[in-house]
């Protein structure tokens, strides 16, 4: 079967107002059917307003929204192939399992048995089978979790949506949700728009992600995408640990920081052009201070189960944030390796759309040499 791409939702320029307070500013995205993805960021950047607008529970102020293609700008929230997990869950605690996942469907006035047979089915999906008759206070935070999502499938809705449902669990059955979530919308095929604060979650989730902050999209991607090539201070900083320097370029594929030249991969930018230099903890290997591409005397070093965690400053006061599997003395100097692709070029105020073509541009001119 050849996989085809096809445009279930699309935002365009959507701006949401509430009284004075502009929450989304023109913002402009597109949702493909079938595929699991995430809006990221901060407290307060729009997420929970974005979910709210797919579901028609808020109108956009300016824009529109589609729907497979048409505008459903009013159209209401119960004539709209899209169910929501809240984060609450917001569970009936007078009805039990059975009853609140056949809720949408009694609404619907859909016949006893065949409520029976969905309902089954979708506990069957969540692994609840066998718990019709519990209460809700009788379940454990992980189960009416569960309850909730069974709740949102059986209405075989186009759309789930998901506003940050692991957040009241404990790390561990956290992690054990987030495997679970993911092989459950890979098995039902159904779209997924999933609301987190945690990168990490986000990074290991979702096919695409799109960063937010103060109610603009930042970047969309592919998490690897996004990791590897954050545009700017804002996205390198949210998306994990970054080590953010000030640089210039000297010229395509050679960049200065820390007051030395070295080799990178970016290019398309102005000579001598001011830029923000990214380099991963990760991505630094510690070393003799000979054979280091940068010296860096050693602050404090924390042990974090997998690394050590090492912070030190350069000559020039810029601080380095290590994560490696050897250990550093404090108040040594020491080395710091790492490869050309380890360094990230941020350009100052460049857009996604900026950033994309430069991209494409000078990887072009590259291939043509
Ligand atoms: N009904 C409302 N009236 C006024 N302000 C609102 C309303 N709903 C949300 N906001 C504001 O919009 C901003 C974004 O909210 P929200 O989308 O809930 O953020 P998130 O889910 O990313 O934490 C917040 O500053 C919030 O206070
Ligand atoms: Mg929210």
């Amino acid at each position: 079967m050849a996989a085809t791409s096809e445009t279930i939702i699309r935002f365009e320029g959507v701006t949401k107002r509430f009284d004075d307070t502009t929450v989304l500013n023109d913002v402009s995205f597109e949702i493909e059917r079938g595929k699991f993805y995430t809006l990221l960021g901060p407290s307060g950047c729009g997420k929970t307003t974005i979910l709210r607008l797919i579901a028609g529970f808020i109108e956009p102020t300016q824009g529109n929204i589609y729907f497979n293609g048409k505008v459903i700008n009013r159209v209401p929230a119960n004539e709209r192939q899209v169910n929501t997990v809240f984060q609450d869950y917001a569970l009936f605690p007078h009805l039990n399992v059975f009853e609140n996942v056949a809720f949408g469907l009694r609404i619907k006035k859909m016949k006893n048995a065949a409520i029976k047979e969905k309902v089954k089915e979708a506990l069957r999906f969540v692994n609840l089978e066998g718990y019709e008759n519990r209460e809700i206070h009788e379940m454990s935070g992980g189960q009416r979790q569960r309850v909730a999502i069974a709740r949102a499938i059986v209405n075989e809705p186009e759309i789930i949506l998901l506003d940050e449902p692991l957040s009241a669990l404990d790390l561990k059955l956290r992690t054990e949700m987030q495997y679970e979530l993911r092989e459950l919308q890979r098995r039902l095929g159904i779209t997924f728009i999933f609301v987190t604060h945690d990168q990490e979650e986000a990074l290991a989730m979702s096919d695409e992600i799109f960063v937010l902050n103060e109610g603009n999209i930042q970047q969309s991607g592919t998490p690897t995408d996004i990791y590897d090539e954050p545009i700017n201070r804002f996205v390198a900083d949210f998306i994990g640990e970054s080590n953010i320097v000030p640089g210039r370029m000297k010229e395509d594929y050679v960049v200065e920081f820390a007051g030395h030249t070295y080799d990178c991969v970016d290019g398309g930018l102005n000579p001598n052009e001011p830029v923000e230099i990214v380099i991963r903890p990760e991505d630094l290997e510690i070393t003799t201070v000979e054979q280091g591409k940068l010296q860096v005397r050693v602050d404090s070093q924390l042990f974090r189960g997998v690394h050590y965690e090492i912070s030190s400053y350069d000559d020039a006061g810029n601080e380095w944030l290590v994560h490696s599997t050897r250990k550093a003395v404090v108040g040594e100097r020491i080395g710091l390796y790492f490869d050309p692709e380890a360094i990230h070029v941020m350009r100052f105020g460049e857009t996604e759309e900026e950033f994309d073509k430069r991209l494409e541009e000078y990887v072009e001119a590259d291939d043509a040499e």
